[in-house]
């Protein structure tokens, strides 16, 4: 089919840093719920320890990115079906390269191909790491998503990974405006100004100039993370999504929202045993539930309702 040129799909990608949270699943489970209003591909970017096929129930695809990045295969060529109307998959590699291992002018090819294909959506999942390719790569999607679970070392990760994403962008940001002096001798000598967090440098370079002031106010106004909690078990785990959400404003001066919560439940890792996606065998459990209304509230921006 001819490609339409002035299509432009819209990339959401899952971070969060810490490994084992649930990225893979959740990423995989909004998927397949977003893959009923449009054309979906998702793309498994854990270039070390990819696995998102297992969570589709899928056998790991012979094609992977390796191909894209060492035997130069187009993208599109590497799509594979996912059993599931709608849905491609795009798999990772296990083993053979990291994050790490991609070059510079194979990051922005990458990146030119992902913003070409012929999809409505594109769902990147990230690998653990703050390494600056899955940095970069989380910063090129729309809706930035970071799952995180109720454990204080999730949330760690979780500061920590998206304080590497702000200081990238602000990085960028001031690069590209000629400000790079600037960032760097701020932060250096950050003690002396009393500045110990992002939101405070933020708010130094802001008193610097006004058009410093402008720059920042275009760049990092509309810069919205989207916060996922998975393995609930109770109320008060529900709850911290919030407390996460005052962190970000407290810290980094950045507005989130939390998008959902989704509880921990048995039959996740039963059905990736039985070589079968949770949505399609349990399409009334628990999670399915919860990653629908999830998937609505990525696409109208609502965030949940507490209940306490
Ligand atoms: N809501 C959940 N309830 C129960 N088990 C879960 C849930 N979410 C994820 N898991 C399990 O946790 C493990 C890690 O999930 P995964 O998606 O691979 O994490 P990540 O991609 O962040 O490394 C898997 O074994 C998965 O089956
Ligand atoms: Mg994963």
């Amino acid at each position: 089919m001819k490609k339409d040129p002035t299509r432009k799909c819209e990339i959401w990608a899952v971070g969060g840093g810490k490994g084992g949270v649930g990225k893979s699943f959740v990423l995989s489970s909004i998927g397949m719920s977003l893959a009923q209003k449009g054309k979906v591909v998702m793309v498994d970017a854990d270039l070390g320890g990819a696995n998102l096929h297992n969570f589709l129930g899928l056998s790991r695809p012979s094609l992977s990115l390796t191909d894209f990045f060492e035997r130069k295969i187009m993208l599109s060529d590497l799509i594979v079906d996912s059993g599931i109307a709608n849905l491609g998959l795009l798999t990772g590699a296990i083993g053979s390269i990291g994050a790490e291992g991609i070059k510079h002018s194979q990051k922005n090819k990458f990146f030119n191909h992902i913003k070409k294909l012929d999809t409505d959506y594109v769902l990147i999942d990230l690998g653990a790491g703050t390494h600056f390719n899955t940095i970069d790569t989380f910063l090129l999607a729309e809706k930035m998503i970071i799952v995180i679970t109720p454990e204080i070392i999730s949330i760690e990760n979780m500061y920590n990974f998206l304080r590497n994403v702000f200081f990238r962008r602000l990085g960028v940001i001031f690069t590209e405006h000629g400000y790079r002096d600037l960032i760097m001798s701020t932060w250096q000598r950050r003690a002396e100004y009393s500045i110990n967090n992002f939101k405070q440098l933020v708010d130094f370079l802001r008193q610097q100039s006004t058009e410093i002031a402008g720059i920042i106010n275009s760049e990092l106004s509309d810069f919205k993370v989207h916060i996922i909690l998975n393995q609930a078990r109770n109320n008060q785990d529900i709850m911290i999504g919030n407390s996460v959400k005052s962190i970000c404003l407290k810290f980094f001066g950045i507005h989130s929202l939390y998008s959902g919560y989704v509880e921990y439940d048995e039959l996740v890792s039963r059905s990736v045993n039985q070589r079968q996606a949770y949505m399609k065998a349990y399409p009334l459990g628990r999670c399915a539930r919860e990653i629908e209304r999830i998937t609505g509230n990525l696409l109208s921006g609502r965030q949940v309702s507490i209940i306490k």
